[in-house]
């Protein structure tokens, strides 16, 4: 439909914004296929593939180019992860709004994504300190990380890139590498601070040495945490 623009909530816009003008962009994951649609309709990309497990939410993302006109520059691909699509057709690839084990499947299932210029944007809905962990033990390393708050939850973004950095603590796995700078930071910390909290106690419930030696070491990061939290000032 002619002149009809599409809006993005805020999760999706800053993964939007990250998206690099000129990008051969897939959508892993893409469901509704709004991202790939929208940066097809601001012509800031020329091309994208929007791949998805599931055909039911692939074809959402057909009737969605059918409805805001970008159908010609869309391929749509029916596959677990980036099982069909080659490493030749991407340098940007966003697998976003999955758990984080999810992910991590995805990505050990093509080393491609390590290849330079390939750049990753990855916004796990869960287990986000296992994700950091693996991706800096597995040849990824981190370029950026940005916060954004929609809905009443904050989502963590991972910007990644193959590579080795510095191995990530297990401090960072929670209060992230790159997140000193974003606004949302304060909160960011206050959320992990009380799913340490959660963790602390359900170790401390089950009373065995092991799980003992466990709770303390994650209380360690926790106060650690909280000391890092005071020197920021709140914004929310
Ligand atoms: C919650 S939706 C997220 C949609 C969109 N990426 C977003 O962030 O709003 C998750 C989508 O991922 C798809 N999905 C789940 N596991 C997948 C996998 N291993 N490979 C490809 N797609 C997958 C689901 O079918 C679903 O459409």
């Amino acid at each position: 439909m002619a002149g009809k623009t599409l809006q993005l909530q805020p999760r999706l816009q800053l993964l939007a914004d990250l998206v690099p003008v000129g990008a051969k962009l897939a959508d892993v994951g893409t469901d509704h296929g709004y991202l790939p649609v929208w940066l097809l309709q601001q012509g800031s990309i020329s091309r994208a593939i929007a791949s998805d497990i599931n055909a039911e939410p692939l074809e959402h993302a057909r009737k969605t180019a059918a409805e805001y006109g970008v159908s010609e520059q869309m391929d749509f691909r029916l596959c677990a992860g980036l099982e069909k699509i080659a490493s030749c057709e991407v340098d940007t690839v966003v697998i976003a709004g999955m758990g984080g084990e999810t992910i991590q499947s995805i990505l050990a299932a093509a080393p491609w994504t390590k290849n330079e210029g390939v750049q990753l944007l990855l916004q796990p809905m869960t287990k986000v300190e296992m994700l950091r962990i693996w991706l800096s033990d597995n040849g990824y390393h981190f370029t950026g990380e940005r916060l954004v708050f929609d809905k009443d939850f904050l989502y963590p973004i991972l910007c990644v890139t193959g590579g080795r950095g510095e191995p990530i603590s297990e401090e960072e796995s929670y209060a992230g590498r790159l997140l000193g700078e974003e606004p949302l930071y304060g909160m960011y910390l206050e959320q992990q601070i009380r799913k340490l909290q959660r963790r602390i106690d359900g170790l401390r419930r089950s009373e065995s040495s092991d799980t003992a030696e466990e709770a303390g070491r994650l209380e360690k990061i926790r106060l650690s945490m909280v000391k890092r939290r005071k020197d920021i000032p709140c914004i929310r």
